[in-house]
């Protein structure tokens, strides 16, 4: 189904039988990790995906193969048809842990991609500054990491990536250690952002409502090694950001079905654990 939807599109993303197993030693005994059993996906040109599954299974391992920090060791990601063999300019990554640089300053941290494209100072100074404002930092540009709390650092790594204005946009949880209120802001900003400027936007979130309410496809992976256990569409009108999207009968229908599959992985596991319920 998805696989004839424009993968060749520069902003395509052709996920192909990718694996990933980890691999160290322990004390001299070898040990393995297989993160990513066997992933099979084509993200549509500038499509708004999110990705859930249980804790563990592997989303962040497949989002940072999509970015070329990992290399997959079973299959291949394309990018507009071509294979991916490291990090591009067409790819901005938020990270999970923020993956901020705690001896630079917040604008600093904004720059750096941009000076490393060879944008001249004022200019990369200039668009750090209007993006840091857009996710409600003005006035912190001047402050290091440390002296932030992880949703401000969060909201950092946030301007950083949509600074670059790169076409994918590949999202680790990035409003996770944003409070509630802060949370459906940031959410609305972003929708406001993808509905103005179209980008392909992998989003991975533990939040079911979360997925539901930005997402127009949500990929469930299964439980490590993880494998696509199922893709969910979102049949809810844009823009959603100027109607209650959670009263709509199709949200909770999507919500149903994402929470009965995440639910059976879950009992699945306590089963496995030798926890029953009495
Ligand atoms: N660099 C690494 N070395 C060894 N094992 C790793 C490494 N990175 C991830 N793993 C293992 O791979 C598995 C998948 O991890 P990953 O971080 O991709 O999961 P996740 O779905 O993002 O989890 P969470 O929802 O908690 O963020 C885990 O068992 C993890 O311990
Ligand atoms: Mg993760």
């Amino acid at each position: 189904m998805s696989k004839s939807a424009g993968p060749l599109d520069d902003a395509g993303i052709e996920i192909d039988g990718v694996g990933k197993t980890f691999r160290w030693r322990n004390k001299g005994v070898a040990e393995e990790v297989v993160a990513l059993g066997k992933v099979d996906f084509t993200v549509r040109s500038n499509e708004f995906l999110a990705v859930i599954g249980p804790s563990g299974c592997g989303k962040t391992t497949l989002l940072r193969t999509v970015a070329g920090l990992i290399k997959p060791d079973r299959g291949e990601i394309r990018v507009g048809g071509r294979p991916v063999t490291g990090p591009g300019e067409d790819r901005a990554v938020v990270f999970q842990h923020f993956g901020l640089f705690p001896w630079k300053t917040v604008v600093d941290n904004v720059k750096f991609p941009l000076r490393m494209r060879g944008v001249p100072d004022k200019e990369a100074a200039a668009t750090a500054r209007a993006n840091l404002k857009k996710v409600g930092l003005e006035g912190f540009e001047r402050s290091y990491p440390h002296q932030l709390s992880g949703g401000m650092q969060q909201r950092v790594g946030l301007a950083r990536a949509l600074a670059t204005d790169a076409r994918i946009l590949l999202m680790d949880e990035p409003f996770g250690a944003i409070d509630a209120q802060t949370r459906e802001f940031m959410q609305e900003q972003l929708m406001k952002l993808w509905d103005e400027n179209k980008k392909t936007v992998v989003f991975v979130t533990h939040d079911l409502d979360e997925a539901v309410s930005l997402a127009d496809r949500i990929l469930v992976l299964s439980r490590r090694p993880s494998r696509v256990r199922a893709v969910v569409d979102v049949d809810l009108p844009r823009p959603r950001w100027d109607y209650d999207v959670r009263s709509e009968p199709a949200f909770a229908e999507a919500r149903r079905t994402i929470w009965e599959m995440l639910r059976s992985d879950l009992v699945e596991e306590e089963e496995g654990a030798g926890i029953h319920a009495i």
